[in-house]
């Protein structure tokens, strides 16, 4: 063995949204807003993503599931596609995402799954700009500062590089 490494990661959390930042808790109010829009008749869990781009304006999206399972989208993967397709060249700063079941919203906060993660990851490489990422349940809140941090030793564009022989 050459050498062992290890990753790790800080990020905060909170008890309370009044501890938020102003734009933080903004993101997050418009994450919880979004989440009743969502389409989620099989698995019941509601989610609502809010992306802030970095003119300040916020684009929300829920998931929208479908009949055809795989189908289905998440919230965070549909707020992200929308600015894209939308609003090219404002570059995402910062995504907030909360959700919640039988109309309670979900305690712990909600983490991006991994494909969202590497949609995320893709973001933000490709603008070389972190996003942050604001999980809201109901009694905490998780603010980690890169989306990049919950995908480490990432596949990205770069990793397509093959080396030319
Ligand atoms: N879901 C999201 O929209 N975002 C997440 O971060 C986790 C999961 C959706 C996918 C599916 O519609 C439902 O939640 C249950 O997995």
């Amino acid at each position: 063995m050459k050498q062992e490494n290890s990753i790790s990661f800080t990020y905060k959390e909170f008890d309370t949204e009044e501890e938020l930042d102003p734009s933080d808790l903004e993101l997050l109010r418009s994450a919880r807003t979004a989440a009743g829009n969502a389409y989620a008749p099989y698995s019941h869990f509601m989610v609502g993503a809010a992306l802030r781009l970095e003119s300040g304006k916020i684009i929300t999206g829920t998931n929208v599931e479908n009949a055809a399972f795989p189908s289905g989208i998440c919230a965070e993967r549909n707020a992200i596609a929308n600015a894209a397709s939308n609003y090219p060249g404002n570059k995402p700063v910062a995504l907030a995402v909360a959700a919640y079941s039988e109309k309670e919203h979900s305690a712990e906060p909600v983490s991006p799954c991994g494909n969202c993660r590497q949609v995320i990851a893709e973001e933000e490489f490709r603008n070389k700009k972190n996003i942050r990422i604001i999980l809201g349940g109901k009694n905490k809140i998780r603010i980690i500062e890169s989306g990049g941090d919950l995908l480490p030793l990432q596949f990205n564009s770069e990793s397509l590089r093959v080396t030319p022989r």
